[in-house]
Protein backbone atom coordinates (compact mmCIF):
# COMPACT_ATOMS: atom_id res chain seq x y z
CA UNK A 1 0.00 0.00 0.00
CA UNK A 2 1.27 3.22 -1.01
CA UNK A 3 1.42 6.25 1.49
CA UNK A 4 -1.36 8.83 0.20
CA UNK A 5 -4.92 7.35 0.96
CA UNK A 6 -8.47 8.53 1.49
CA UNK A 7 -9.57 8.41 5.12
CA UNK A 8 -13.48 9.95 5.59
CA UNK A 9 -13.23 11.58 2.10
CA UNK A 10 -9.90 13.53 3.19
CA UNK A 11 -6.42 12.38 0.98
CA UNK A 12 -3.51 12.19 3.80
CA UNK A 13 -0.07 11.26 3.21
CA UNK A 14 1.00 8.68 5.81
CA UNK A 15 -0.79 10.29 9.17
CA UNK A 16 -0.99 13.97 7.34
CA UNK A 17 -4.16 15.16 6.45
CA UNK A 18 -3.32 17.08 3.17
CA UNK A 19 -6.32 19.20 3.23
CA UNK A 20 -4.43 20.47 6.47
CA UNK A 21 -1.43 21.25 5.48
CA UNK A 22 -2.98 23.37 2.44
CA UNK A 23 -4.81 25.48 5.32
CA UNK A 24 -0.53 26.31 6.84
CA UNK A 25 1.03 26.17 3.58
CA UNK A 26 0.79 27.84 -0.06
CA UNK A 27 -0.09 25.77 -3.25
CA UNK A 28 1.86 24.95 -5.14
CA UNK A 29 4.09 22.91 -3.55
CA UNK A 30 5.62 19.37 -3.60
CA UNK A 31 4.46 17.03 -0.87
CA UNK A 32 6.94 13.86 -0.42
CA UNK A 33 6.41 11.25 2.18
CA UNK A 34 9.65 9.97 4.15
CA UNK A 35 8.13 6.23 4.48
CA UNK A 36 6.99 6.06 0.70
CA UNK A 37 11.02 6.77 -0.16
CA UNK A 38 12.34 4.56 2.17
CA UNK A 39 9.88 1.47 1.33
CA UNK A 40 10.96 1.77 -2.02
CA UNK A 41 14.45 1.83 -1.25
CA UNK A 42 14.32 -1.59 0.96
CA UNK A 43 12.00 -3.17 -1.23
CA UNK A 44 14.80 -2.80 -4.46
CA UNK A 45 17.67 -3.60 -1.64
CA UNK A 46 15.69 -6.93 -0.10
CA UNK A 47 15.29 -8.16 -3.93
CA UNK A 48 18.75 -7.50 -4.62
CA UNK A 49 19.46 -9.56 -1.37
CA UNK A 50 22.89 -11.33 -1.05
CA UNK A 51 23.84 -10.26 -4.48
CA UNK A 52 27.18 -8.09 -4.15
CA UNK A 53 25.08 -4.91 -4.83
CA UNK A 54 25.44 -1.02 -4.79
CA UNK A 55 22.49 0.76 -5.01
CA UNK A 56 23.64 4.26 -6.48
CA UNK A 57 20.47 6.63 -6.62
CA UNK A 58 20.13 8.42 -9.98
CA UNK A 59 20.58 12.01 -8.40
CA UNK A 60 19.01 13.29 -11.15
CA UNK A 61 14.98 12.42 -10.27
CA UNK A 62 14.99 14.64 -7.31
CA UNK A 63 18.38 15.74 -5.53
CA UNK A 64 16.82 17.77 -2.36
CA UNK A 65 19.32 17.50 0.03
CA UNK A 66 16.83 16.04 3.01
CA UNK A 67 15.87 13.42 0.05
CA UNK A 68 19.77 12.52 -0.68
CA UNK A 69 20.22 12.96 3.28
CA UNK A 70 17.51 10.46 3.85
CA UNK A 71 19.02 7.90 1.10
CA UNK A 72 22.44 7.81 2.57
CA UNK A 73 21.34 6.88 5.86
CA UNK A 74 19.88 3.82 4.47
CA UNK A 75 23.04 2.78 2.79
CA UNK A 76 22.28 4.23 -1.21
CA UNK A 77 25.50 5.85 -2.78
CA UNK A 78 24.99 8.39 -5.66
CA UNK A 79 25.17 8.12 -9.66
CA UNK A 80 25.92 11.92 -10.38
CA UNK A 81 26.31 13.38 -13.76
CA UNK A 82 27.40 17.45 -12.86
CA UNK A 83 29.83 18.82 -10.41
CA UNK A 84 26.11 20.13 -9.03
CA UNK A 85 24.98 16.63 -7.97
CA UNK A 86 28.27 15.18 -7.14
CA UNK A 87 28.38 18.07 -4.83
CA UNK A 88 25.06 17.56 -3.30
CA UNK A 89 25.68 13.84 -3.01
CA UNK A 90 28.88 14.82 -1.10
CA UNK A 91 27.40 17.26 1.52
CA UNK A 92 24.21 15.16 2.14
CA UNK A 93 26.96 12.12 3.64
CA UNK A 94 26.91 9.73 0.54
CA UNK A 95 30.59 8.37 0.48
CA UNK A 96 32.58 9.33 -2.35
CA UNK A 97 33.52 5.35 -2.18
CA UNK A 98 30.08 5.12 -3.49
CA UNK A 99 29.56 7.70 -6.32
CA UNK A 100 29.61 7.14 -9.79
CA UNK A 101 29.93 9.74 -12.43
CA UNK A 102 27.89 9.05 -15.85
CA UNK A 103 27.06 11.33 -18.37
CA UNK A 104 28.25 12.62 -22.15
CA UNK A 105 29.71 15.56 -21.35
CA UNK A 106 32.08 15.58 -18.07
CA UNK A 107 33.98 19.19 -18.42
CA UNK A 108 37.54 19.36 -17.30
CA UNK A 109 36.30 21.01 -14.20
CA UNK A 110 33.95 17.80 -13.01
CA UNK A 111 36.65 15.71 -13.67
CA UNK A 112 39.07 17.45 -11.94
CA UNK A 113 36.58 17.77 -8.93
CA UNK A 114 35.43 14.39 -9.40
CA UNK A 115 39.12 13.34 -9.72
CA UNK A 116 40.19 15.01 -5.97
CA UNK A 117 37.05 13.74 -4.38
CA UNK A 118 38.36 10.07 -4.86
CA UNK A 119 34.80 9.26 -6.43
CA UNK A 120 34.42 4.95 -7.30
CA UNK A 121 33.93 5.64 -10.76
CA UNK A 122 33.48 7.18 -13.62
CA UNK A 123 31.40 5.99 -16.81
CA UNK A 124 32.99 7.04 -20.03
CA UNK A 125 30.88 7.24 -22.71
CA UNK A 126 33.75 7.65 -25.37
CA UNK A 127 37.09 7.83 -26.61
CA UNK A 128 37.70 11.48 -26.79
CA UNK A 129 36.20 11.70 -22.57
CA UNK A 130 38.82 8.56 -21.87
CA UNK A 131 41.57 10.60 -23.21
CA UNK A 132 40.59 13.61 -21.34
CA UNK A 133 40.36 11.99 -18.18
CA UNK A 134 43.65 10.67 -18.82
CA UNK A 135 45.54 13.83 -19.53
CA UNK A 136 43.80 15.03 -16.30
CA UNK A 137 44.52 12.24 -14.54
CA UNK A 138 48.93 13.08 -15.29
CA UNK A 139 48.77 16.49 -14.82
CA UNK A 140 46.95 15.74 -11.44
CA UNK A 141 48.86 12.58 -10.41
CA UNK A 142 45.95 10.49 -9.73
CA UNK A 143 44.33 7.54 -11.04
CA UNK A 144 40.45 7.21 -12.35
CA UNK A 145 38.84 4.31 -11.70
CA UNK A 146 37.07 3.90 -14.97
CA UNK A 147 33.76 1.36 -16.52
CA UNK A 148 32.99 1.91 -20.30
CA UNK A 149 29.95 2.91 -20.72
CA UNK A 150 28.43 0.21 -23.56
CA UNK A 151 25.43 1.32 -26.21
CA UNK A 152 23.77 -2.40 -26.30
CA UNK A 153 21.68 -1.66 -29.33
CA UNK A 154 18.64 -2.47 -27.04
CA UNK A 155 15.34 -1.03 -27.43
CA UNK A 156 13.51 -0.35 -24.29
CA UNK A 157 9.75 0.08 -24.22
CA UNK A 158 9.69 3.54 -23.59
CA UNK A 159 8.88 6.96 -24.58
CA UNK A 160 11.68 7.89 -27.08
CA UNK A 161 13.19 10.50 -25.48
CA UNK A 162 13.86 9.12 -22.99
CA UNK A 163 15.18 5.58 -24.45
CA UNK A 164 19.25 5.63 -24.43
CA UNK A 165 20.52 2.09 -25.38
CA UNK A 166 19.86 2.04 -29.12
CA UNK A 167 22.78 2.78 -31.50
CA UNK A 168 21.01 6.28 -32.62
CA UNK A 169 21.45 7.66 -29.23
CA UNK A 170 24.23 9.83 -28.02
CA UNK A 171 24.86 7.49 -24.88
CA UNK A 172 27.73 4.94 -24.72
CA UNK A 173 30.20 3.30 -27.48
CA UNK A 174 29.04 0.36 -29.87
CA UNK A 175 29.07 -2.83 -28.36
CA UNK A 176 30.62 -4.37 -31.20
CA UNK A 177 33.54 -2.33 -30.51
CA UNK A 178 34.22 -3.21 -26.93
CA UNK A 179 37.48 -4.65 -26.73
CA UNK A 180 39.09 -2.50 -29.00
CA UNK A 181 37.96 0.18 -26.65
CA UNK A 182 39.13 -1.61 -23.70
CA UNK A 183 42.94 -2.40 -25.51
CA UNK A 184 43.15 1.38 -25.73
CA UNK A 185 41.89 2.14 -22.14
CA UNK A 186 44.25 -0.11 -21.23
CA UNK A 187 47.00 1.81 -22.38
CA UNK A 188 46.14 5.05 -21.29
CA UNK A 189 48.16 6.66 -18.13
CA UNK A 190 46.32 7.17 -15.08
CA UNK A 191 43.15 4.99 -16.53
CA UNK A 192 42.70 1.69 -14.27
CA UNK A 193 39.87 -0.03 -16.15
CA UNK A 194 37.79 -1.48 -13.62
CA UNK A 195 33.91 -1.88 -14.88
CA UNK A 196 31.57 -2.07 -17.67
CA UNK A 197 28.51 0.38 -17.77
CA UNK A 198 24.94 0.19 -19.22
CA UNK A 199 22.12 2.28 -18.72
CA UNK A 200 19.23 1.87 -21.50
CA UNK A 201 16.12 4.20 -21.01
CA UNK A 202 13.82 5.07 -18.53
CA UNK A 203 10.26 4.30 -17.36
CA UNK A 204 10.52 0.42 -18.51
CA UNK A 205 8.23 -1.58 -17.28
CA UNK A 206 8.70 -4.98 -19.68
CA UNK A 207 11.90 -6.97 -18.16
CA UNK A 208 13.08 -8.08 -21.61
CA UNK A 209 14.95 -5.50 -22.40
CA UNK A 210 16.48 -5.85 -19.36
CA UNK A 211 17.15 -9.52 -19.65
CA UNK A 212 18.84 -8.81 -23.52
CA UNK A 213 20.94 -6.40 -21.77
CA UNK A 214 22.37 -8.52 -19.19
CA UNK A 215 22.53 -11.17 -21.55
CA UNK A 216 24.85 -9.21 -23.73
CA UNK A 217 27.02 -7.47 -20.25
CA UNK A 218 27.47 -11.39 -19.43
CA UNK A 219 29.20 -11.82 -23.01
CA UNK A 220 31.10 -9.02 -23.20
CA UNK A 221 32.44 -9.37 -19.51
CA UNK A 222 33.50 -13.02 -20.42
CA UNK A 223 35.30 -11.90 -23.07
CA UNK A 224 36.70 -9.00 -21.90
CA UNK A 225 37.99 -11.32 -19.03
CA UNK A 226 39.57 -13.30 -21.71
CA UNK A 227 41.33 -10.38 -23.23
CA UNK A 228 42.98 -10.25 -19.58
CA UNK A 229 41.09 -6.74 -18.86
CA UNK A 230 40.17 -6.83 -14.49
CA UNK A 231 36.56 -6.13 -14.68
CA UNK A 232 35.14 -6.36 -11.85
CA UNK A 233 32.09 -4.26 -11.51
CA UNK A 234 29.07 -4.17 -13.55
CA UNK A 235 26.93 -0.99 -13.39
CA UNK A 236 23.37 -1.84 -15.18
CA UNK A 237 22.24 1.48 -14.71
CA UNK A 238 18.14 2.34 -13.70
CA UNK A 239 15.67 2.52 -16.00
CA UNK A 240 12.99 0.30 -13.49
CA UNK A 241 9.76 1.99 -14.37
CA UNK A 242 6.49 2.84 -11.76
CA UNK A 243 3.20 2.71 -12.55
CA UNK A 244 1.83 6.10 -13.52
CA UNK A 245 -1.68 4.69 -15.05
CA UNK A 246 -3.02 1.83 -13.46
CA UNK A 247 -5.14 0.81 -16.47
CA UNK A 248 -2.46 0.88 -19.14
CA UNK A 249 1.19 0.88 -17.19
CA UNK A 250 2.36 -3.03 -17.27
CA UNK A 251 3.42 -4.72 -13.65
CA UNK A 252 6.61 -6.29 -13.28
CA UNK A 253 7.84 -8.43 -10.69
CA UNK A 254 11.34 -6.55 -8.58
CA UNK A 255 12.21 -9.74 -7.73
CA UNK A 256 11.96 -11.16 -10.70
CA UNK A 257 14.49 -8.41 -12.24
CA UNK A 258 16.82 -9.42 -9.36
CA UNK A 259 16.45 -13.18 -10.57
CA UNK A 260 17.69 -11.99 -13.91
CA UNK A 261 20.74 -10.14 -12.21
CA UNK A 262 20.91 -13.35 -10.28
CA UNK A 263 21.24 -15.47 -13.36
CA UNK A 264 23.08 -13.85 -15.83
CA UNK A 265 25.73 -11.56 -13.60
CA UNK A 266 25.81 -13.36 -10.44
CA UNK A 267 28.07 -16.04 -11.48
CA UNK A 268 30.66 -13.15 -12.98
CA UNK A 269 31.64 -12.46 -9.48
CA UNK A 270 31.43 -8.77 -9.63
CA UNK A 271 30.22 -5.76 -7.86
CA UNK A 272 26.71 -4.90 -9.17
CA UNK A 273 25.60 -1.51 -9.37
CA UNK A 274 22.16 -0.21 -9.86
CA UNK A 275 21.05 3.48 -10.35
CA UNK A 276 17.49 3.74 -10.27
CA UNK A 277 15.76 7.36 -9.53
CA UNK A 278 12.22 6.86 -10.69
CA UNK A 279 11.64 4.13 -8.92
CA UNK A 280 12.72 5.03 -5.71
CA UNK A 281 11.06 8.63 -5.58
CA UNK A 282 8.09 8.77 -8.45
CA UNK A 283 5.27 7.02 -6.09
CA UNK A 284 6.83 9.40 -2.72
CA UNK A 285 5.70 12.71 -3.94
CA UNK A 286 2.60 14.50 -5.13
CA UNK A 287 1.82 17.83 -6.40
CA UNK A 288 -0.45 19.88 -4.33
CA UNK A 289 -2.33 22.38 -6.56
CA UNK A 290 -5.58 24.31 -6.23
CA UNK A 291 -8.19 25.19 -8.33
CA UNK A 292 -8.12 28.92 -9.44
CA UNK A 293 -10.97 28.56 -12.10
CA UNK A 294 -13.16 26.37 -13.61
CA UNK A 295 -13.88 27.78 -17.26
CA UNK A 296 -16.65 26.37 -19.30
CA UNK A 297 -16.37 26.18 -23.31
CA UNK A 298 -18.76 24.71 -26.10
CA UNK A 299 -16.70 22.09 -25.97
CA UNK A 300 -14.70 21.82 -22.96
CA UNK A 301 -14.33 21.86 -18.92
CA UNK A 302 -11.22 23.56 -18.27
CA UNK A 303 -9.37 23.33 -15.07
CA UNK A 304 -7.12 26.04 -14.60
CA UNK A 305 -4.58 25.30 -11.91
CA UNK A 306 -2.08 27.02 -9.83
CA UNK A 307 0.72 24.86 -11.08
CA UNK A 308 1.90 24.91 -14.25
CA UNK A 309 4.52 23.48 -16.89
CA UNK A 310 7.35 25.27 -15.37
CA UNK A 311 6.52 23.60 -12.04
CA UNK A 312 5.96 19.81 -13.63
CA UNK A 313 6.92 19.09 -17.15
CA UNK A 314 6.30 15.77 -17.77
CA UNK A 315 3.09 16.20 -19.24
CA UNK A 316 3.89 18.83 -21.85
CA UNK A 317 7.23 17.22 -22.31
CA UNK A 318 6.74 13.66 -22.91
CA UNK A 319 2.62 13.11 -23.31
CA UNK A 320 3.33 11.84 -19.53
CA UNK A 321 0.33 10.38 -17.94
CA UNK A 322 -0.61 11.09 -14.32
CA UNK A 323 -3.17 10.63 -11.83
CA UNK A 324 -5.05 13.66 -10.62
CA UNK A 325 -7.25 13.43 -7.37
CA UNK A 326 -9.01 16.40 -5.23
CA UNK A 327 -8.01 16.01 -1.71
CA UNK A 328 -11.60 15.90 -0.71
CA UNK A 329 -14.15 13.48 -2.30
CA UNK A 330 -17.27 15.95 -1.51
CA UNK A 331 -19.38 14.62 -4.90
CA UNK A 332 -21.10 12.15 -6.12
CA UNK A 333 -20.62 11.56 -9.95
CA UNK A 334 -18.01 12.17 -12.49
CA UNK A 335 -17.08 14.59 -15.65
CA UNK A 336 -14.64 14.79 -17.97
CA UNK A 337 -11.94 17.95 -17.74
CA UNK A 338 -9.00 19.66 -19.39
CA UNK A 339 -6.92 20.15 -16.59
CA UNK A 340 -4.11 23.17 -17.39
CA UNK A 341 -1.80 25.29 -16.15
CA UNK A 342 -1.90 29.30 -16.32
CA UNK A 343 1.41 29.49 -18.29
CA UNK A 344 1.06 30.76 -21.84
CA UNK A 345 1.61 27.64 -24.00
CA UNK A 346 -1.08 25.21 -25.28
CA UNK A 347 1.17 22.72 -23.88
CA UNK A 348 0.59 23.30 -20.14
CA UNK A 349 -1.91 20.54 -19.77
CA UNK A 350 -1.65 18.06 -17.36
CA UNK A 351 -4.07 16.10 -18.90
CA UNK A 352 -7.21 16.39 -21.11
CA UNK A 353 -10.61 14.76 -21.30
CA UNK A 354 -10.05 13.31 -17.92
CA UNK A 355 -12.47 11.72 -16.30
CA UNK A 356 -12.73 12.38 -12.25
CA UNK A 357 -14.66 13.24 -9.60
CA UNK A 358 -16.81 16.26 -10.14
CA UNK A 359 -14.90 19.27 -8.50
CA UNK A 360 -15.77 22.92 -7.50
CA UNK A 361 -13.35 26.40 -7.88
CA UNK A 362 -10.86 26.44 -5.09
CA UNK A 363 -10.44 22.97 -4.56
CA UNK A 364 -7.47 21.23 -3.75
CA UNK A 365 -5.77 18.70 -5.94
CA UNK A 366 -3.19 16.29 -6.61
CA UNK A 367 -1.02 15.12 -9.06
CA UNK A 368 0.33 11.94 -8.42
CA UNK A 369 3.81 10.20 -8.90
CA UNK A 370 5.62 13.55 -9.12
CA UNK A 371 8.65 12.66 -6.61
CA UNK A 372 10.53 11.84 -9.46
CA UNK A 373 11.91 14.26 -12.78
CA UNK A 374 9.14 16.99 -10.94
CA UNK A 375 11.19 19.25 -8.78
CA UNK A 376 14.00 18.59 -10.20
CA UNK A 377 13.10 19.69 -13.86
CA UNK A 378 11.09 22.63 -12.47
CA UNK A 379 11.80 26.76 -13.74
CA UNK A 380 11.27 29.86 -13.44
CA UNK A 381 9.21 30.32 -16.84
CA UNK A 382 6.83 33.11 -17.03
CA UNK A 383 9.03 34.22 -13.85
CA UNK A 384 7.38 31.67 -11.86
CA UNK A 385 9.38 31.08 -8.57
CA UNK A 386 10.57 27.90 -8.33
CA UNK A 387 7.98 26.22 -5.62
CA UNK A 388 8.12 24.96 -1.94
CA UNK A 389 9.16 21.23 -1.27
CA UNK A 390 7.75 19.02 1.61
CA UNK A 391 8.32 16.28 3.49
CA UNK A 392 5.82 14.05 5.96
CA UNK A 393 6.87 11.60 8.33
CA UNK A 394 3.63 10.25 10.42
CA UNK A 395 2.27 13.31 11.57
CA UNK A 396 5.11 15.84 11.15
CA UNK A 397 6.02 17.82 8.06
CA UNK A 398 9.48 20.07 7.31
CA UNK A 399 10.03 22.10 4.50
CA UNK A 400 12.47 21.16 2.40
CA UNK A 401 13.03 23.37 0.42
CA UNK A 402 11.46 27.31 0.72
CA UNK A 403 10.13 28.66 -2.27
CA UNK A 404 11.80 30.99 -3.97
CA UNK A 405 10.97 34.27 -4.06
CA UNK A 406 10.37 37.39 -7.10
CA UNK A 407 13.19 38.79 -5.91
CA UNK A 408 15.47 36.17 -5.69
CA UNK A 409 14.43 36.07 -9.35
CA UNK A 410 14.67 39.35 -10.51
CA UNK A 411 18.15 39.78 -8.56
CA UNK A 412 19.98 37.46 -10.01
CA UNK A 413 19.70 39.71 -13.32
CA UNK A 414 22.38 42.32 -13.61
CA UNK A 415 22.20 45.91 -15.76
CA UNK A 416 25.04 46.42 -18.49
CA UNK A 417 26.56 49.68 -17.20
CA UNK A 418 25.41 51.56 -20.06
CA UNK A 419 21.93 50.71 -19.09
CA UNK A 420 22.28 52.03 -15.76
CA UNK A 421 20.88 55.41 -14.78
CA UNK A 422 23.64 57.70 -13.40
CA UNK A 423 21.54 59.96 -11.46
N1 LIG B 1 21.51 6.19 -14.81
C1 LIG B 1 21.67 6.97 -15.90
C2 LIG B 1 22.96 6.98 -16.58
C3 LIG B 1 20.60 7.76 -16.35
O1 LIG B 1 20.77 8.52 -17.44
C4 LIG B 1 19.36 7.72 -15.68
C5 LIG B 1 18.23 8.52 -16.14
C6 LIG B 1 19.24 6.90 -14.53
C7 LIG B 1 20.34 6.14 -14.14
C8 LIG B 1 17.98 6.80 -13.74
O2 LIG B 1 16.95 6.26 -14.46
P1 LIG B 1 15.57 5.92 -13.76
O3 LIG B 1 15.80 4.81 -12.78
O4 LIG B 1 15.11 7.16 -13.07
O5 LIG B 1 14.69 5.53 -14.86
N2 LIG B 1 13.15 13.22 -17.29
C9 LIG B 1 12.68 11.94 -17.74
C10 LIG B 1 13.61 10.81 -17.32
C11 LIG B 1 15.02 10.99 -17.80
C12 LIG B 1 15.92 9.87 -17.34
C13 LIG B 1 17.33 10.21 -17.63
N3 LIG B 1 18.29 9.26 -17.17
C14 LIG B 1 11.27 11.71 -17.26
O6 LIG B 1 10.72 12.55 -16.53
O7 LIG B 1 10.66 10.70 -17.61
Amino acid sequence: MDQFNYNNGTLFIEKTSIEDLTQELATPFYLYSNEEICNNYHKLNNALGNLNAQICYAVKANSNQAILTLLASMGSGADVVSEGELKRALSAGIAANKIVFSGVGKTSQEITFALKSGIFQFNVESEPELKHISELCVLLNLTANIAIRINPDIAADTHEKISTGKAENKFGIEHTRTLEIYAYAAKLPGIKVQGIDVHIGSQINDLTPFEATFKRLAELVIKLKKAGHDINVIDIGGGLGVTYNPEQDKKYDLQHYANLIHQYLAPLNCKIIVEPGRSILASAGVLVTKINYIKTTPTKQFLILDAGMNDFARPSLYDAYHQIMPIKQHSTGETSYDIVGPVCETGDTFAKSRNMPIVAQGDYLVIKDTGAYGAAMSSTYNTRPLIREVMVKGLQYSTIRAPQTIDDIINQDKLPEWLIDED
